[in-house]
């Protein structure tokens, strides 16, 4: 675990903030050379060019503190104040705890004293699980999104219910599976009778327009907004920037790279907001998208070149012909997955360097993050703003000899999720949480934290409840809260038949221990076949629409997916089989449904 102090010292932003208008630290980290100190010079180069654009900032210049009281936010200890409004708390509480309801109570109080939150999300794009030193990953450098995990909860199996970018984000906008909002093409919706049904979702009722008309926020969007359909301007925003598919553009006389027009963005969304009202701001990065049809796929900026040239990215076990084998056989070469796999991995030269590439995206965008960051913390609002990273799916890299997303595999539909919220009680700070949160759940996540309920439409429920403990999964009386309320009116489904209630998709007092994956088919199914499955914690069931192709894994004994239980003798497997496959089509009924339902 990195400690404030290392976190301080691996910071490139941090090193950044350094370098004016005092030069001793930097200088002192620079003349060591050391890897950090190198991307603090990109992230200068970065932060200047930034100045220069942001005419609206002012001449307090944010980026120059040079004494942060702790890295994101309140670092405990290091802040005089802060340490003893928190015993003064602690005493507080002390005394509440005494009776449950009392201390929720007080919780209550709280929030009521803060006002509304403001709430930030960083959604990245292409962006798996493992892409986090935090993760676990020994070669990707992401000091800034680590911290931010050691201040708020990394959830460690969070997972999209569609692995696609545009159905990922409808889904992110509207609370709602494919199988509702029917978003199923880049553009154009889905086709019914004939007729193109663009993006079907009312457009007073993404979180978006939401927040904007029933809750007053300020809201901006910096960054690729992902469907290639208009949302309504007025409705939906006060500022909206949409950037998409490239790394490099000229613009003016400046040639851009995305994460550097990302972060202009947001930073002056940030500084010209109306600041008598809270806000709510997507940076969606482009990045570690590829450039589609680009060969080179991933460009970094060149200041970042000199990251990870030393180092060897280990190959994941699963990246070998047999792996690629064993996957069904309607998966071909003309399988968009196998091609892009050609583009990105087919040699190991080729392996070493598209990932080096993608993991300098990767730190660019985490450098970004921090900038960000410390402009609320410098403006003394961090402490009151709610911050979530994730992203929009996972990727392959090279597993099963495929690359990019779609399919219901782990690393395709398993990406980061950090949340740092100032509700958070004091034991869940830095901890992990391995429960199935899902991209739907993001919606009513958000309205909740401003104060709004999800629309009886939508589908996925308030994660605050996973780390508040007066609220929700850790309080008798979460129910009837204010803040707790995101499932009311909806229902929650009777548990599977098999398991004897230990899978289901949630019940009031339980967080959900399976759901439901959906990917339509793209062009043909040779291209990229539609996808379905029944996703648990030991087993996962696949199901191929257009070849009506069954699949069953033992993820527990067998995380690389590589033995195909179908046709085993095993009677444990077989009852398994039956028993997912019936519970995965009362699961996809119940999807395609229009009942208020969580799922
Ligand atoms: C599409 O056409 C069929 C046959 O005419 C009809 O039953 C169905 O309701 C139509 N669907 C929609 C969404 O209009
Ligand atoms: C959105 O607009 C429609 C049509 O005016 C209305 O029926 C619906 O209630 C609105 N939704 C919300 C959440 O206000
Ligand atoms: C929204 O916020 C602004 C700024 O605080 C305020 O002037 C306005 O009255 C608010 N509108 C509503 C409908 O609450
Ligand atoms: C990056 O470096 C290459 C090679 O030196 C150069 O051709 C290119 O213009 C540089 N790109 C930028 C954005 O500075
Ligand atoms: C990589 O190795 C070369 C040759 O030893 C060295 O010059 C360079 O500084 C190293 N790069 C990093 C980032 O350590
Ligand atoms: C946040 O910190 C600022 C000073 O940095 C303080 O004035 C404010 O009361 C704090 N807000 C909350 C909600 O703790
Ligand atoms: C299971 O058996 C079916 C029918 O014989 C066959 O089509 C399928 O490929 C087999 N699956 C595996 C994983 O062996």
């Amino acid at each position: 675990m990195l400690n404030a102090k290392s976190i301080y010292s691996l910071s490139p932003t941090f090193m950044a903030l350094q370098l004016s208008p005092k030069r001793g630290l930097a200088s002192k980290i620079m003349s060591t050379a050391s890897l950090p100190s190198k991307l603090a010079l990109g992230l200068l180069v970065l932060s200047a060019i930034l100045m220069a654009m942001l005419y609206t900032i002012h001449k307090s210049a944010s980026f120059q503190t040079n004494v942060p009281s702790g890295w994101i936010m309140d670092t405990p200890g290091a802040n005089e104040a802060w340490k003893r409004k928190n015993e003064r708390e602690q005493h507080r509480r002390e005394m509440l705890e005494t009776e449950q309801s009392t201390a929720a109570e007080a919780d209550l109080e709280e929030e009521e004293e803060r006002g509304p939150m403001n709430i930030i999300l960083f959604y990245a794009d292409d962006w798996r699980h493992d892409t986090l030193g935090a993760a676990g990953n020994p070669i990707v450098k992401t000091p800034v999104l680590d911290a931010l995990a050691q201040e708020g909860v990394r959830f460690t199996q969070n997972c999209v219910t569609t692995s696609i970018c545009w159905i990922s984000r409808a889904t992110l906008y509207s609370g709602q599976y494919l199988a509702r909002h029917h978003f199923e093409m880049l553009g154009r919706g889905r086709t019914v009778n004939g007729t193109q049904m663009y993006f079907e979702v009312p457009q007073n009722e993404t979180i978006y327009s939401l927040l904007k008309q029933k809750a007053n926020y300020s809201v901006g969007h910096a960054g690729k907004l992902g469907l290639w359909v208009e949302l309504d301007r007025d409705l939906n925003f006060d500022f909206m920037v949409d950037e998409d598919g490239w790394h490099y553009r000229k613009m003016g006389n400046k040639l851009w790279h995305i994460t550097e027009k990302n972060t202009a963005d947001a930073l002056r969304f940030l500084t010209t907001r109306d600041k008598s009202k809270p806000f709510f701001l997507n940076v969606a990065y482009f990045a570690t998208h590829a450039v589609d049809g680009d060969k080179r796929q991933y460009l970094p900026q060149n200041e970042s070149l000199w990251m990870y040239e030393n180092d060897t990215i280990p190959i994941p076990v699963t990246a070998t012909e047999e792996a690629w084998k064993k996957m069904p056989n309607f998966f071909g070469d003309n399988n968009e997955g196998r091609t892009r796999w050609r583009w990105r991995f087919d040699t190991p030269e080729k392996h070493q360097s598209m990932m080096k590439n993608y993991y300098r995206m990767a730190t660019e965008v985490d450098t970004s993050v921090g900038v960000l960051l410390d402009v609320l913390r410098n403006e003394g609002i961090l402490n009151n703003t709610l911050v979530i990273f994730t992203t929009d799916n996972g990727n392959f890299h090279a597993e099963h000899g495929l690359a990019d997303k779609w399919y219901p595999h782990q690393e395709s539909i398993r990406v980061p999720l950090i949340i740092k919220d100032p509700r958070m009680s004091r034991e869940f700070i830095g901890t992990t949480n391995d429960q199935f949160t899902l991209n739907i759940d993001l919606a009513a996540t958000i309205l909740s934290a401003a104060g709004l309920e999800p629309l009886p439409s939508m589908m996925g429920r308030d994660m605050s409840v996973l780390y508040r403990k007066n609220f929700g999964m850790h309080g008798a009386t979460a129910q009837s809260r204010r803040t707790s309320h995101s499932t009311a009116g909806r229902q929650f489904l009777d548990p599977a038949s098999d398991g004897e209630g230990k899978y289901h998709s949630g019940t009031e007092t339980k967080w959900r221990t399976e759901f439901f994956y959906e990917h339509p088919m793209h062009s043909n199914p040779s291209y990229i076949p539609a996808s379905e499955a029944l996703v648990r914690k030991d087993y996962k069931y696949f199901y191929w629409p257009n070849f009506k192709y069954e699949q069953l894994f033992d993820i527990k004994n067998d995380p690389g997916e590589l033995n195909d239980l179908f046709n085993s003798t095993n009677p444990v497997h077989k009852a398994k089989l039956e028993d997912m496959r019936k519970r995965f089509l009362e699961l996809k009924m119940l999807a395609h449904s229009d009942l208020s339902i969580v799922l």
